[in-house]
């Protein structure tokens, strides 16, 4: 009877541990950890490794373990390695999406599994797979861009009138249509009524967008703007970017054409997200703002929704108005952007401990 008690206790010893052994990397057993999913759309641009640097910082330090993969701004990858993740039992998705329409399918299946789904940045659409929302608010954003080119131009009092292009984002982010709006908001009883002049006459958010954001793509159509419309001297006085990596391709597009000297005749470009080339380039004339938005507060904020789902907790959210994915209006956290030029980058960005002095060298 002895002996068959101990086979058993061994039976049952080794079974638990095949059982142990064979789980998956992230399953919540095999670690005593919650695990966290955290999927980036691109390695490409700067904020993205900064987003996920601190969010596998910021969760780590809060006790989770991290699984943070960079989809190549490819659609088919960001899903099968948000399928790895699912595969890999974690307990909850932080997801930038490469393109907000392209994850129904796989987010039904982190449902079945009761994942809980955090869109981080961008909206995720057409989905009732996602939870919450943690984003910068967007249309805040384009307020911004527009209320600068206001004031700069000194559009209530000038008589003007002013020559503008105008630049969208990448027309499969819901953000970009929300910094459009923002600014354009602000500018067109200005275009309405002939103060500022969009000389190429192009100024819909389809015709001005910049698919993925790509430098190079605005680069070209900077280029094709200037030989149509600027090519005999017409001033520029402003370009309308909505952010950072648009920005660079207006400024080199600038550049190459000769016709164009930062302090004389270089028009007012803005942008948004503060990275390091174009803080350099404010600092050299060629951009004139910038919106901070500190990936950091982001992080921490999303870190608390995590901390809040895992406790079964409520979750602060600010807005349940705004964000409808097309299915469901998503409970959002709206952080503060925060206007950035050549007057405040020092305090917003060095003494905050954002980026080094050199690094703006
Ligand atoms: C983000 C911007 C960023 C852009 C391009 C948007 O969804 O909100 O901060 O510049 O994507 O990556």
């Amino acid at each position: 009877m002895k002996t068959i008690r101990k086979i058993l206790v061994l039976v049952i010893a080794f079974a638990s541990l095949m059982s142990i052994l064979s789980l998956g990397a992230c399953a919540k057993k095999d670690s005593g950890k919650t695990k966290v999913g955290v999927s980036m759309p691109t390695q490409s641009l700067q904020r993205w490794n900064q987003d996920g640097a601190y969010l596998k910082e910021k969760l780590e330090a809060a006790g989770y373990e991290v699984e943070l993969q960079f989809a190549n701004n490819e659609i088919n990858q960001q899903v099968s390695q948000i399928e790895n993740m699912i595969t890999n039992k974690c307990d909850v998705l932080i997801i930038a999406a490469v393109d907000g329409d392209s994850l129904v399918n796989v987010l039904a299946d982190a449902k079945k599994e009761e994942i809980e789904v955090i869109a981080y940045d961008r909206l995720i659409m057409k989905s009732d797979a996602v939870s919450y929302y943690a984003t910068f608010d967007n249309y805040m954003v384009g307020t911004i861009q527009g209320e600068f080119i206001e004031k700069t131009l000194d559009l209530e009092n000038a008589a003007g009138p002013f020559n503008m292009e105008v630049f969208a984002g990448s027309p499969d982010d819901n953000n970009a249509r929300f910094f459009y709006q923002g600014a354009y908001d602000v500018l067109s009883p200005y275009i309405d009524s002939g103060k500022l002049v969009v000389v190429s006459g192009q100024k819909d958010f389809e015709t001005c967008a910049i698919t993925s954001w790509k430098t190079e793509t605005a680069q070209s159509r900077m280029d094709d703007l200037l030989t149509a419309n600027y090519a005999t001297g017409t001033k520029l006085d402003v370009v309308l970017s909505p952010n950072d990596s648009i920005a660079i391709g207006i400024t080199n597009a600038l550049e190459n054409s000769g016709d164009f000297t930062p302090g004389t005749n270089w028009p007012i470009i803005t942008g948004q997200d503060c990275d390091i080339p174009n803080m350099k380039n404010i600092i050299a004339g060629k951009q004139s703002m910038s919106i901070f938005k500190d990936t950091r507060t982001l992080a921490d904020q999303t870190v608390k929704m995590v901390n809040s789902i895992v406790k079964g907790e409520k979750v602060d959210v600010n807005d349940t108005e705004t964000y409808d994915n097309g299915i469901t209006v998503v409970p959002t956290y709206l952080c503060t952007p925060v206007f950035g030029d050549i007057n405040n980058y020092k305090e917003l960005l060095i003494d905050s401990g954002y980026y080094t002095e050199d690094q703006l060298k």
